[in-house]
């Protein structure tokens, strides 16, 4: 882990949270059926606002690296880099850009909940077009949401985009059973997980003068939360 910077004082990820993909293959790849799952309506729905979008992106737990490999080839003009806490996911993050011929970036390892956005490597990727958090902050605790926000505020450039994906908890709406049911087994296996309110998000995002462009309605009880950056 990257000395530094600051946060817990154990070199643990903060959320501690490792998905139990399958064992990686020969070539470092771990597969993910969600991922596959997820992916073609994610891009239909982020078409419109990274189409036009150029310039270095960063994506916060990637995980197996399919959706930033998968991204990278429907948005090319945006260099995306992928992230993640954990080394195996880095590496298949890395194998996934090789295997669908991504240009090869630098995978870095990103706990969101310590400071990251003065790290110098990150500082070198200039004013970020987009941050985006895929399945992420519901699996975190709230300092990794708090991380990601204050992370966006300092690092997207004018106009740049904090992108969430996700189940949330909206105001005066009560969840679906299905997502009631994932938000208690998320707070059982830890009490500091949970599905996010969108109007704290939206609280936190206004800190950072980034200002809810959309929530757009997916498959499955799940949600895109876009923010964009003040000009
Ligand atoms: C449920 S997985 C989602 C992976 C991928 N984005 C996807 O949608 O398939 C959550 C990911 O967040 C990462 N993660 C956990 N704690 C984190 C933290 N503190 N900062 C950044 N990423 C974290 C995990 O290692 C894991 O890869």
């Amino acid at each position: 882990m990257r000395a530094g910077h600051d946060g817990p004082m154990s070199d643990a990820p903060s959320s501690a949270h490792v998905v139990r993909y399958t064992e990686a293959d020969a070539a470092g790849r771990l597969h993910s059926e969600i991922c596959l799952r997820n992916g073609p309506p994610l891009i239909a729905a982020l078409a419109p606002w990274l189409s036009g979008a150029s310039g270095a992106a960063l994506e916060i737990g990637s995980g197996t690296g399919q959706h930033a490999a998968a991204l990278s080839l429907a948005f090319p003009a945006l260099a995306l880099h992928a992230s993640d806490p954990d080394e195996t996911h880095r590496r298949s993050a890395g194998a996934w850009a090789q295997t669908l011929r991504v240009p090869p970036r630098p995978v870095f390892e990103l706990d969101a909940a310590r400071t990251w956005s003065d790290r110098p490597d990150i500082s070198a990727l200039g004013p970020l077009a987009a941050i985006l958090a895929i399945n992420v902050i519901h699996i975190a605790p709230a300092a990794v949401l708090a991380g990601i926000v204050r992370g966006a505020a300092a690092r997207l450039g004018p106009s740049g985009l904090l992108i969430f994906y996700g189940p949330f908890r909206q105001e005066g709406i009560p969840l679906g059973p299905g997502n009631a049911a994932f938000d208690a087994r998320l707070r059982e296996s830890d009490p500091a997980w949970g599905l996010r309110a969108v109007g704290e998000i939206d609280a936190l995002a206004a800190e950072g003068r980034l200002a809810r462009g959309a929530l757009i309605e997916m498959p499955a009880q799940n949600h895109l939360l876009i923010y964009r950056k003040a000009r």
